[in-house]
């Protein structure tokens, strides 16, 4: 029996860590993996789901240590784990919903009213914390177009515009995916209404939406994709395989077995 279940233990860690094919099909999933496989990462993921879903006294969720758990997820976190499970790039629905969901919208977007405020209040909001304002302003500097390069972006801004959109992430103008089509981002909030600043309003929120500087270092991402991601991802997958064949070579497949097996392999999530 001991081969039995020493088996099914390495066929379940097959299962977990998944084909390397499919991980190329869903990068997000790979992601997720990665930060799985590394202590600090699931640590700190760990403690940010347990604020963003944890009840807050008064029902909803507790958005304001949400948000703080989130923005300790990307300062302490390995930026190459942070980043990727950000900006991983997608090519299904599937995989860009499970995008849309990282960062547990719900509490730390959206927040549990339904109607998104206009976004002059989150704008207010930012300008006057310590924590945000800097972090707007960073944004500004290393992600808004600018005339004056070939391109229209600030040099070499990809890596630190990325930095900077990170570092949005769980202050008052905490941006998101709006769909699981495209890679469109935005913070949870319109200028439908904004009278006389709306085009304050307009210029905050076309940072996000119509931002060719940004989109292209969300898109640049692709190129980027962590060399240290990669490089864990593929010796995990290098030492399931070569354990599992010398497993499945000298031990047989018992009766005892088949049948767990069978049923674990009907339960493999799909992806
Ligand atoms: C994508 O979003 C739509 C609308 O919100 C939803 O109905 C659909 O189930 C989502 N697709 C996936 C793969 O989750």
């Amino acid at each position: 029996m001991a081969h039995c279940s020493g088996l099914l233990i390495l066929l379940l860690l097959q299962l977990l860590l998944r084909s390397p094919s499919s991980a190329a099909r869903n990068r997000c999933v790979a992601a997720a993996e990665a930060c799985t496989a590394d202590a600090r990462c699931q640590r700190l993921r760990a403690q940010y789901v347990a604020q963003c879903l944890g009840p807050a006294a008064s029902g909803g969720c507790a958005q304001d240590r949400c948000r703080r758990a989130l923005r300790r997820f990307f300062a302490r976190g390995p930026q190459a784990l942070t980043h990727a499970l950000l900006f991983c790039p997608c090519a299904s629905p599937a995989c860009a919903e499970r995008r849309r969901q990282t960062f547990v919208p719900a509490c730390a977007f959206s927040g549990p009213g339904s109607a998104p405020p206009s976004c002059l209040a989150p704008l207010d909001t930012c300008e006057h914390s310590r924590v945000c304002r800097p972090r707007l302003l960073a944004f500004q500097a290393s992600c808004a177009p600018v005339p004056s390069t070939p391109d229209g972006c600030p040099r070499d801004q990809a890596p630190r515009c990325l930095r900077a959109y990170a570092g949005l992430v769980g202050t008052a103008v905490t941006p998101n995916y709006v769909d699981n089509v495209s890679a469109r981002v935005a913070p949870w909030c319109h200028c439908g209404v904004s009278g006389n600043r709306r085009d304050e309003c307009e210029a905050f929120r076309g940072l996000f939406t119509r931002n060719h500087c940004l989109d292209g270092a969300i898109q640049a991402f692709d190129s980027l994709w962590p060399l240290v991601l990669q490089e864990k991802w593929n010796s995990l997958q290098d030492l399931e395989h070569s354990r599992l064949q010398v497993s499945s070579a000298d031990r047989p497949l018992e009766g005892c077995c088949l049948l767990t097996l069978l049923l674990v392999l009907t339960l493999q999530p799909q992806l």
